[in-house]
């Protein structure tokens, strides 16, 4: 097991001028996935796919567990716990192709009580009928959900309309009683590599806004003006201390939410060939050239083959596996592989 790489819990610029980079969490964190090798592994069965086109189907071969040792959790749950009083509302972002493993149910418990905007985001890699479905599920009274991409910007726009009108009736009992322009607050949360950063960098209009005249709130936190009447606080981006369903911790690593260099990549690019040799898109199949007999071999020769038909050899012209298991990843989290969403409503 590596450790994973530390981060700093305190506000990064980007390399690149005027971005700006979320704080993560994470500073004394490690995990690691247990599982035998690939070859141990040979998947005993596989689930049926379902019907949905581009929904990845539940799949229980290949055993393995990951655990996390987050290191600042409960110091960052007690700081979301005191700034929450000082917003009106909540922006959480989920990742659209994992939208309940993306989801640190910590941090939704806490934050229960707010009206809330959830941002869908890298729509962009997520199937499009997935993504419309996860935005009826997920909207009600008190909750707006948005289809996003950060990264063009698409979808962004929505952000503040929808906002406005989750907090209509607060903003409009602030008029009567004479305060014309009252400045609506809203924290941001979600877990790391989830967009958060980029998704500021898109709103905040590259403002930070001046927090001298809010006592009370922690030192360190950074406000955003996002447009007449919004600021936004950011917080850390977290992950839970551990996964009660492996499947979980799995899906965020297909996902690159947890770093590849503290898990068996081989093991872990198998588990999510399993998933996508069952729903065969069609950039699957074309990217690796595969046929149905590639298809109907057991996954860990299916990822050897991979190797052959990308030329990925080793001396003696073996096919080399682990090269493989990280382009299949790679290509996968490009969305190269078609636009996948792993979990249904
Ligand atoms: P964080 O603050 O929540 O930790 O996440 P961050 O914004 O740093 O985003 C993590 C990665 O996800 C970045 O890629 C970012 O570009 C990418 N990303 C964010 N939103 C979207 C989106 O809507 N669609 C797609 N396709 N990607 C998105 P990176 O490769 O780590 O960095 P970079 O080289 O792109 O800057």
């Amino acid at each position: 097991m590596k450790a994973m790489k530390n981060t700093k819990n305190n506000r990064q610029k980007n390399s690149k001028q005027n971005t700006y980079r979320a704080p993560k969490q994470g500073g004394r964190s490690g995990a690691r996935m247990k599982g035998n090798s690939p070859k141990q592994n040979a998947p005993k069965s596989v689930q049926k796919p379902k019907k949905q086109k581009n929904v990845a189907p539940a799949d229980t071969s290949h055993t393995q567990n990951i655990q996390w040792f987050p290191g600042h959790m409960t110091k960052t749950k007690r700081q979301i716990e005191r700034d929450l009083k000082l917003v009106d509302a909540v922006a959480e972002i989920l990742d659209a192709r994992i939208p309940l493993s993306s989801r640190n149910p910590d941090i939704a418990a806490l934050t229960a009580g707010k009206p809330r905007v959830i941002l869908l985001n890298k729509c962009d890699m997520a199937d499009k009928r997935m993504t419309r479905k996860w935005v009826d599920a997920l909207s009600s009274d008190k909750v707006r959900a948005i289809p996003v991409d950060c990264r063009s910007g698409r979808g962004v726009e929505q952000f503040v309309p929808a906002l406005s009108e989750l907090l209509s009736d607060k903003i409009e009992g602030y008029r009567k009683k004479g305060m014309l322009n009252p400045t609506m607050r809203v924290m941001i949360v979600g877990i790391p590599n989830v967009g958060k950063s980029t998704f500021i960098n898109r709103i905040s209009k590259k403002n930070k806004a001046q927090s001298a005249d809010r006592p009370g709130v922690t030192r360190g936190n950074q406000w955003f003006t996002v447009s007449k009447g919004f600021e936004m606080l950011d917080t850390p981006g977290v992950l839970w201390p551990k996964f009660d369903d492996q499947t979980v911790g799995e899906r965020l690593a297909f996902t690159g939410a947890i770093k590849d260099n503290i898990m068996d990549i081989e093991l872990l690019a198998i588990r999510l060939l399993d998933l996508l040799k069952e729903l065969k898109t069609p950039e699957f199949i074309e990217r690796y050239s595969l046929d149905d007999d590639d298809l109907a071999l057991p996954t860990y020769e299916l990822l050897a083959v991979i190797a052959k038909h990308r030329g990925m050899l080793i001396s003696g012209g073996e096919p080399d596996t682990g090269r493989a298991a990280a382009t299949v990843l790679d290509e996968f989290r490009a969305a190269k592989l078609g636009r996948i969403t792993l979990e249904s409503p």
